[in-house]
C-alpha cells in the first residue's frame, strides 16, 4: 500500500513537533511547511529534520500554498499554523486577524482548488468559548470570544463547517483546550512558572512576575492531544471535537505544585504585574471530552500534576 502523506503548518511549534513525530511513527510521509525567517528556528524538529521534508510557505501567501499542495500531493493536511499567543492579539488584532482568521481560508481554499478530496484539520481553540456561557464547554456550547485571537479562532472554526457542508469536504475543527508539555513557548504561562522555577532553585533568577493567578484551564499534555488530531481525520464523516481533560485548575495552583515539586512555596517569589493582565479575560475553561472518548476513543494519559513535575524537570536539566 502507497504511504500516505502529510503536510503540517506549523510543523516548527510546539504541536507541530509532536504531530510529526507520530505521524512518523505511523509511517507517513511528513511535509512540514514552514515561513521564512532571517534566523533559522528548528529548535523543536532537529531531531527529526532529516526525516521531513520541509518547504517554504505562508498563511499570509494562498499562492504559495496552491504551488506546494501541487507539488506533495499530501492526503491529510492539519492547519496547526496560528499567531498564537492570545496577549499579543491584543496588541496586533489586524495581523492576528490576517494569519489565524483569513489564513484558515487561504489554506482550505488552496486545498479546495488542487484537490477537494484532501482531509484537513482545523486547530481551533477553547479560547471560542471565552466568557463561557456553559460549564463544562461541549461541541454545543455557544461561543463567546474574549480576544481578538479567540474571535479570529471563530472565524476559522466557523469557515472551516461552511467549507465543509459547501463543497463537501472532509474538514474537521478540533476544539482543543490548553496543551502543554517541555516544549511549550517560554511566553504561555505554564512554561513561563516551570523555566522559573529552575531558575529560582538554581539560584539564576529571585522572582516570578504573573499577572491573574486565579483564571482556571483545563490543561492537558500536548503529546496526547495530537493523537486525537489524527484520530479525527481516520473516521467515514468529518465533524467537530472537543478535546479536554474535562479537569480544570487556577495559574495559581499550578505555581503551588511547580514550586512544591522543588521544595520551594510559590508565595515567596510570585510578583503580580499589572502587565500580565489582559483587557478581557477568560476566567475559566474545562471541555467535555465524551464524544471525543465514545466516537474516537480517544483520552488522555497524563495527568495535571505528572505535567507540571514533568516540565519543572525538563527545565531544571535545560537549565543547568
Ligand atoms: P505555536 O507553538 O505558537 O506554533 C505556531 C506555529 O505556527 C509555528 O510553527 C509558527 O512558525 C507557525 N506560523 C505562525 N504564523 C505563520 C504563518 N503566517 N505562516 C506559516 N506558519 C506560521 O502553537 P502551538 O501551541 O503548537 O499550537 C498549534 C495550533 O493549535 C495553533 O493554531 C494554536 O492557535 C492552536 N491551539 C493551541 C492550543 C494549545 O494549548 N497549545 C490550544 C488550542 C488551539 P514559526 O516557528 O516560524 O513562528
Ligand atoms: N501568558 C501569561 N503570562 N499568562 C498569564 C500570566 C503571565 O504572566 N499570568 C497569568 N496568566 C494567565 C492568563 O491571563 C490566562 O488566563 C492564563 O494564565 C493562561 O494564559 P496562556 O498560558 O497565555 O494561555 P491562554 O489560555 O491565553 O491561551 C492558550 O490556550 C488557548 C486554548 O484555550 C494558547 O495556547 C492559545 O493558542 C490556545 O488557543
Amino acid at each position: 500500500m502507497a504511504k500516505k502523506r502529510a503536510l503540517i503548518t506549523g510543523i516548527t511549534g510546539q504541536d507541530g513537533s509532536y504531530l510529526a513525530e507520530y505521524l512518523l511513527e505511523q509511517g507517513y510521509d511528513v511535509i512540514g511547511m514552514i515561513r521564512r525567517s532571517s534566523t533559522v528556528n528548528f529548535e523543536r524538529i532537529h531531531h527529526i529534520q532529516d526525516k521531513v521534508t520541509l518547504v517554504a510557505g505562508d498563511l499570509l501567501d494562498e499562492v504559495s500554498m496552491i504551488h506546494l499542495l501541487r507539488e506533495h500531493r499530501p492526503s491529510e493536511v492539519y492547519n496547526l499554523a496560528a499567531q498564537s499567543f492570545v496577549q499579543t492579539s491584543f496588541s496586533q488584532p489586524v495581523f492576528t486577524g490576517e494569519v489565524t482568521g483569513l489564513g484558515v481560508t487561504r489554506i482550505l481554499d488552496a486545498v479546495r482548488v488542487v484537490d477537494p478530496g484532501i482531509r484537513f484539520y482545523q486547530a481551533s481553540s477553547s479560547e471560542m468559548f471565552g466568557k463561557v456561557q456553559a460549564v463544562p464547554q461541549t461541541e454545543t456550547t455557544p461561543f463567546y470570544p474574549r480576544s481578538p485571537y479567540g474571535v479570529a479562532k471563530l472565524y476559522g472554526h466557523w469557515i472551516t463547517v461552511n467549507y465543509r457542508e459547501s463543497y463537501d469536504m472532509y474538514a474537521c475543527s478540533g476544539i482543543l483546550f490548553n496543551h502543554e508539555s517541555p516544549r511549550r513557548g517560554l511566553e504561555f504561562v505554564t512554561r513561563k512558572i516551570t523555566n522559573a522555577v529552575a531558575r529560582i532553585k538554581l539560584g539564576k533568577d529571585k522572582e516570578l512576575r504573573l499577572g491573574n493567578l486565579d483564571a482556571k484551564r483545563d490543561w492537558g499534555y500536548a503529546k496526547d492531544y495530537v493523537r486525537a488530531m489524527h484520530l479525527m481525520l481516520q473516521q467515514d464523516t468529518a465533524d467537530d471535537y472537543v478535546v479536554s481533560t474535562g479537569e480544570t485548575y487556577s495559574v495559581r495552583r499550578f505555581c503551588e505544585i511547580a514550586f512544591g515539586h522543588v521544595g520551594l512555596n510559590y508565595q515567596d517569589y510570585v510578583v503580580i504585574d499589572e502587565r500580565f493582565y489582559r483587557p478581557a479575560e477568560v476566567d475559566l475553561l474545562v471541555g467535555d471530552p465524551a464524544k471525543a472518548a465514545t466516537k474516537l476513543g480517544w483520552k488522555p494519559e497524563v495527568s495535571f500534576e505528572q505535567l507540571v513535575t514533568m516540565m519543572v524537570d525538563s527545565d531544571l536539566q535545560a537549565n543547568k
